[in-house]
C-alpha cells in the first residue's frame, strides 16, 4: 500500500498532473454556492432534473444519486419533528429511534409575545429535525387566524400581521440556524380547513397585503426561509401552489425570494399550471406511491409529463433549470452543508425549552379575587374535574401529530406539584374522545369509561360540592371537528356538555377555576359564575408541569392572546359578513369549487372589533399577571417629522404588586386621517419588559415607515400620508393606557 502511494505521488510530481481528481466544483464549498450549482446542472441529464422535483416517497426527494447529491428529507413541523412514516404510506415504520420533544402549538408561541421564545423554539426544534437527519422541517405555519373555527389555528400565530411576522421570523432564524431548511405554510389565504382542497379565497389586494402576506414576507424576505409550502386552497380562482400572482408575481418577483416553491401534499392537479406557476417540488400526490402498474412517483405532474414536455420543447430548460437550481441551492444550503451542527434530541436542554415557553405562553384570562395562585394554606383539597386532565394531546390534531419521547398531562402535573400537602380527587365529568392514537402512534391510555353521562355527571358534582377549589380541565382535544387538520370546528361552544356541566359545578361550588385546553377561542357562556379562567394552550411534553407551575404561583403568568377572544361568532368578520363557510360554484375548469369572499377585508380580529365598536369576551392582547403594572406618561422625542424620520416614544412601566413579573407594553398606530380606509388602530409594536416588585422601566417603540404605512391598492405601492397620526400604548388592543400624538408633514 505504500508502495503504491508513493509510486503515484512520484508519477504526480514527474507528470505535473494531480493523480487524484480534483474535486469538482459542485462539491467544493469553498467556491460560491451559484458557481457550484452552475456545474452540477451542466453535468445532469434531463431525466436527472425531472427526478429532482418530485418526491420519490413520502417525505423524501432523491438528489442525484450519480453526482452524489443526497436525498432531500423532510418531515413535519412546525411543533415537533413527526415519528417515520412507511416509505409510501402514512402509517409508522415502527422505529422504536424516533420519538421527539414535542413543544407547545405555536398559538401558545406567539401569546409569549418574546421574540427570544421564538428563536428558543427554532432552534430547538431545528436540532431535533437535524439529529433525525431531516432538512427540511414543514412549518412554521403563518397563516392568519381569522375565524375561531378553523382547525388548524392552533398551528398559526394568531391574527395579528404584525406579531405574526415578528415571532415567525424569529422561528425561522433558530431552524435554519441548524443548517435545516423550515418551509413556512400555507401560502397564502389558507385559514379554513372545512373544504381546504376547494376553497377559493377571493380577496382584495388590500387585505392581501396588509393582512395575509405579511407574515410569509417576514419569514422568507426578512429571516431567508430556504423554502415554502403552498396550500390546498385556490386564491382568486387560481390554485395556490402554483399561483401565478402569489408565486410568480410576488413571492419571486416582487419579493425576489430564492428559495424553494414545495407543494403541500397531494396539492398539484396539473402539470402545465404546475410548471408556469412557479412550483418547484410536487410532494404527496397520490397516498400509495407504489400501487398501480410502474412507480406511480413517476406519474407525478412534475415527473413523465412534465419530462416530455421539455423534451417536446413544450417547457422550456431554462425555466426548468430555474427550478432545478433553486432546488440544488436547498440541498447545498442543507444536506450539502458540511458546517452544520449534528443536532440533538430529546435532550434536558429541550424539554426545559418547552418548558419555559409554555410557561411564557400560558394566558391569565380571569382572575377574580386573586383566585390564583392557589393559596394551599386554604386550599387543603382539590377537585379536578373534566376529561382533559388527564387526555394526553401530542397525538392527534392531524399532520402535526407527534410521537413524544413522554408526555405529563396535567393531573400528573398537579399530583406532583401539590399531591404531598393537598388531597386531589378526580373527576371526569364527561367523556368526549376516547381515540388514543392518530396514524398508529398510541398515547399507551384507555380512556373508556363504562358511566352513563348523568352518573359522570353526579360524580363529579358530588366530588366538587365539598372541595375546597375546583379546577376544571376542558376545552378542546385535536379530534377531529375540536381544532384538527382537515376539518373546522362546527360551533364556537365547547363540545361533549362542558357548558352545562361548568354552569353546574359552579352552582355547587363557586370556587372554580376553568383551564381551557385548545388553539383557539371557544365560547366562555359561564364565565360570570367562575372565578379564574387560564388559556392553556396545548403545551407539549412538559403540559402538566407547566400548568401545575402556573396554578401553584411558582411561575407568575406573563402570556396575552394573539387572537380576540369572540363572545359570538357574529363579532368576526368572517362570520357576521356570511363569508364563511364559502358558496358552493361549478367552476369549467377546477371543477366543483367553494368561492369564499373575504369581505371582512382589513378588518379581521381587534380591527373589526374595533370598528363595530364591540365587546368580545376577552380582547386581543388581554392576559392578566399575579402582580400589577401601572404605565406613566408616553413621550415622543419629536411632534412632527418626514415619513422617512424615526420617531422614538417611550413609557414608564412600573411593578406596582409585591412579585416579579412580566408585562407585554403594546405599541398601536393609529392614522387619524387618511384618504382610504383604515383600522382604527394596528399593533406596530411590542416589548415584554421582566420588572421586580417596584422597579420602573422605560419602555421605548420607534416608529418608521413601516409603522405608518398602508397599502394604496391603485397604485401598487405602501403609501404614508401626511397628516396626523397617534402612538397609543395599550396593556391589550383594549386597555389603552397611555396616547401621544405626531404629525407627518408634506
Ligand atoms: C398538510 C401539511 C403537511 C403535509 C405533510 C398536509 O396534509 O397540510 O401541513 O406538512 O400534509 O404531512
Amino acid at each position: 500500500m505504500k508502495i503504491k502511494s508513493t509510486f503515484l505521488l512520484a508519477l504526480a510530481f514527474s507528470t505535473g498532473v494531480s493523480v487524484f481528481a480534483d474535486t469538482p466544483v459542485y462539491l467544493d464549498d469553498s467556491k460560491p454556492i451559484e458557481e457550484r450549482i452552475d456545474d452540477a446542472i451542466s453535468r445532469m441529464t434531463l431525466k436527472e432534473k425531472i427526478a429532482l422535483l418530485h418526491a420519490q416517497s413520502k417525505f423524501s426527494a432523491p438528489g442525484v444519486p450519480s453526482l452524489g447529491i443526497p436525498e432531500l428529507w423532510t418531515d413535519d413541523g412546525p411543533m415537533g419533528v413527526r415519528p417515520e412514516v412507511l416509505w409510501d404510506e402514512w402509517d409508522q415504520a415502527g422505529w422504536t429511534n424516533d420519538s421527539c420533544t414535542a413543544f407547545p402549538s405555536l398559538t401558545c408561541l406567539a401569546a409569549t409575545w418574546n421574540p427570544e421564545m421564538a428563536k428558543l423554539y427554532g432552534k430547538s426544534i431545528g436540532e431535533e429535525a437535524r439529529y433525525r437527519n431531516k432538512s427540511v422541517l414543514l412549518g412554521p405555519g403563518v397563516n392568519i387566524y381569522r375565524t375561531p373555527l378553523c382547525g388548524r389555528n392552533f398551528e398559526y400565530l394568531g391574527e395579528d400581521p404584525y406579531l405574526a411576522s415578528v415571532m415567525g421570523a424569529d422561528y425561522v432564524r433558530g431552524v435554519q440556524s441548524n443548517g435545516v431548511a423550515v418551509c413556512v405554510k400555507h401560502f397564502a389565504l389558507n385559514n379554513n380547513e372545512a373544504n381546504r382542497y376547494t376553497t377559493n379565497s377571493i380577496v382584495g389586494d388590500r387585505a392581501l397585503y396588509e393582512i395575509y402576506l405579511p407574515a410569509f414576507k417576514a419569514a422568507t424576505v426578512d429571516a431567508g426561509a430556504w423554502s415554502l409550502m403552498g396550500g390546498y386552497n385556490l386564491v382568486n380562482g387560481q390554485h395556490a401552489t402554483y399561483n401565478q400572482r402569489l408565486v410568480n408575481e410576488i413571492l419571486k418577483g416582487e419579493w425576489d425570494w430564492d428559495g424553494v416553491v414545495i407543494s403541500d401534499w397531494g396539492a398539484v392537479h396539473d402539470t402545465k399550471q404546475a410548471v408556469e406557476g412557479g412550483l418547484d417540488m410536487e410532494f404527496g400526490t397520490g397516498t400509495d406511491g407504489l400501487t398501480g402498474p410502474g412507480n406511480s412517483y413517476d406519474k407525478y405532474w412534475l415527473a413523465n409529463n412534465y419530462y416530455n414536455g421539455v423534451r417536446d420543447g413544450i417547457y422550456s430548460e431554462e425555466q426548468l433549470n430555474d427550478k432545478v437550481r433553486r432546488v440544488l441551492r436547498l440541498t447545498m444550503r442543507t444536506a450539502m452543508n458540511r458546517n452544520r451542527p449534528w443536532g440533538s434530541i430529546n435532550s434536558a436542554a429541550h424539554h426545559q425549552a418547552c418548558r419555559e415557553i409554555g410557561e411564557e405562553g400560558v394566558v391569565l384570562l380571569k382572575n377574580e379575587n386573586k383566585t390564583l395562585p392557589i393559596a394551599t394554606d386554604k386550599v387543603r383539597k382539590i377537585a379536578v374535574i373534566g376529561e382533559n386532565a388527564i387526555k394526553r394531546m401530542t397525538v392527534g390534531g392531524g399532520s402535526s401529530s407527534l410521537k413524544a419521547q413522554y408526555e405529563i398531562h396535567p393531573l400528573e402535573g398537579l399530583q406532583k406539584r401539590f399531591g404531598d400537602d393537598v388531597e386531589i380527587i378526580y373527576e371526569r365529568g364527561y367523556v368526549g374522545d376516547t381515540v388514543t392514537h392518530y396514524n398508529n402512534v398510541w398515547t399507551k391510555q384507555d380512556l373508556r369509561d363504562p358511566r352513563t353521562p348523568e352518573q359522570l355527571k353526579a360524580d363529579a358534582l358530588n366530588a366538587a360540592k365539598d372541595a375546597d377549589m375546583v379546577l376544571f380541565f376542558g376545552g378542546l382535544n385535536k379530534m377531529y371537528f375540536q381544532d384538527s387538520e382537515g376539518t373546522d370546528r362546527e360551533t364556537l361552544d365547547l363540545p361533549y356538555g362542558q357548558n352545562e356541566l361548568i354552569s353546574e359545578l359552579a352552582d355547587v361550588n363557586p370556587n372554580i377555576v376553568v383551564v381551557n385546553i385548545s388553539g383557539t377561542g371557544v365560547a366562555m357562556p359561564w364565565l360570570d359564575k367562575v372565578k379564574a379562567v387560564v388559556q392553556g394552550w396545548y403545551l407539549g411534553n412538559e403540559t402538566g408541569n407547566t400548568l401545575a407551575g402556573i396554578l401553584a404561583g411558582d411561575v407568575n403568568p406573563s402570556g396575552k392572546m394573539p387572537y380576540t377572544y369572540y363572545a359570538t361568532l357574529d363579532q368576526c368578520g368572517a362570520h357576521k359578513l356570511g363569508d364563511y363557510p364559502g358558496t358552493p360554484r361549478h367552476d369549467p375548469v377546477e371543477g366543483d369549487i367553494i368561492d369564499m369572499y373575504y369581505n371582512d377585508d382589513i378588518y379581521v380580529g381587534y380591527r373589526f372589533i374595533d370598528k363595530n365598536k364591540l365587546k368580545p369576551t376577552f380582547p386581543f392582547g388581554h392576559g392578566l399577571s399575579y402582580t400589577t403594572f401601572e404605565y406613566g406618561k408616553a413621550a415622543i422625542d419629536k411632534k412632527k417629522g418626514s415619513a422617512d424620520d424615526i420617531f422614538t416614544v417611550t413609557i414608564p412601566v412600573t411593578n406596582t404588586g409585591d412579585r416579579e413579573g412580566s408585562e407585554i407594553v403594546q405599541l398601536y398606530i393609529s392614522d387619524l386621517k387618511s384618504s382610504l380606509p383604515r383600522p382604527v388602530k394596528e399593533l406596530k409594536g411590542f416589548s415584554k419588559v421582566r420588572l421586580a416588585p417596584g422597579q420602573t422601566e422605560n419602555v421605548t417603540f420607534e416608529i418608521g415607515r413601516d409603522a405608518l404605512a398602508f397599502f394604496d391598492d391603485k397604485a401598487h405601492e405602501w403609501v404614508v400620508e401626511p397628516g396626523k397620526f397617534e402612538a397609543i400604548i395599550g396593556a391589550s388592543s383594549a386597555d389603552i393606557r397611555s396616547k401621544v400624538g405626531f404629525e407627518i408633514e408634506k
